[in-house]
């Protein structure tokens, strides 16, 4: 089977590559990245996926600096809606299975209840507007997708986990807002729920997320609690900490779809963070 990765350099496109690698043998892995295959020229990814006619896309590409896109607003509706069009159009010409990643920020958050697959999106931001018009666009052209709208994601890469981390190294005293509850997300379960979810044809959209719900203040504390890390950690409010976009005080998705098809196979985050930690440390040689 022929699997075809966008945004290959991303926190999920790198633990997804590392899943499937692990798989000897089952896939043949095709990773691109913005430089090789750029998602907002039609024509270039028509080309690619033409020629190398993969049964499987998964697009991990996207513009995801949430504050970044309240400014550059045609680069986010260019990357988040039209590419992930484009991706659409050229799967349905080849007859490929299209995997699209979105985000809670579809939701206009809230309503402290969890989330569902089939509840009212309302996006308060340009990068949540600009993912929900990209979800609309993959169910509009291409027949055979799968939507998976997930949460507060860490991995390899750029994220709160290594941001709180580093800045403990020269703090002794952080702020971190307390009024926004979320479910942390490893890559790690999400890529393994996604390379199962994508052999069926369960197609549809789905709420992908770890277990459990906390808010950045409870997610930061019980990341230096794992790491035996000594700090105060203050809770603030959202008013307090200035933002350019608006973001969702509630961010929690019910795994719905996922649970009917006993395909919800996410932990709880304290479980997934604890493991990522763990691993972070045996790959850095810390003791
Ligand atoms: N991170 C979260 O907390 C979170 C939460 C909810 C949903 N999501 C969604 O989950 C997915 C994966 O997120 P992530 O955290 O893995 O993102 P990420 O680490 O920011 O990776 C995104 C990748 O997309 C690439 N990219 C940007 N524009 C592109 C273009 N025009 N063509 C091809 N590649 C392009 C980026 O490359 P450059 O860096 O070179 O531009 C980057 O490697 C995204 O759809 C995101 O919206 C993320």
């Amino acid at each position: 089977m022929k699997v075809l990765i966008t945004g290959g350099k991303g926190q999920l496109g790198i633990e997804l590559l590392r899943q499937l690698y692990e798989k000897e043998g089952a896939y043949k892995i095709m990773s691109t990245n913005h430089d090789t295959l750029d998602i907002t020229d039609l024509e270039k990814v028509k080309q690619v996926l033409l020629s190398k006619q993969p049964d499987i896309v998964i697009n991990c590409a996207a513009h995801t600096a949430v504050d970044r896109c309240e400014q550059d607003i045609e680069d986010a509706y260019r990357v988040n809606a039209l590419g992930a069009k484009h991706l659409a159009i050229a799967c349905e010409v080849i007859g490929a299975k299209l995997v699209h990643i979105s985000t809670d920020y579809v939701f206009e958050g809230n309503n402290p209840e969890p989330r569902r697959e089939d509840d009212k999106a309302a996006p308060q931001s340009i990068y949540g507007s600009s993912k929900l018009l990209g979800e609309e666009y993959v169910k509009t052209f291409c027949k055979k997708h799968f939507i998976l709208r997930i949460d507060w994601l860490y991995g390899e890469g750029n994220n709160f986990v290594k941001t709180m981390l580093k800045l403990a190294e020269t703090h002794k005293e952080l702020n971190v807002v307390d009024d926004q509850i979320g479910s942390p997300t490893s890559t790690k379960d999400l890529a393994g729920v996604i390379i199962a979810l994508m052999q069926t044809a369960y197609y549809g959209t789905y709420h992908a997320t770890c277990e459990g719900q906390c808010s950045w203040h409870d997610f930061a504390c019980m990341i230096f609690a794992l790491k035996h890390i000594d700090i105060k950690v203050n809770p603030i409010t959202s008013k307090e900490f200035v933002s350019l976009a608006k973001r969702p005080r509630f961010s929690v998705l019910d795994n719905f779809m996922l649970k009917l098809y006993g395909l919800n196979h996410f932990r709880h985050w304290e479980e997934a963070l604890r493991d990522y930690l763990e691993n972070e440390e045996a790959s850095s040689g810390e003791i």
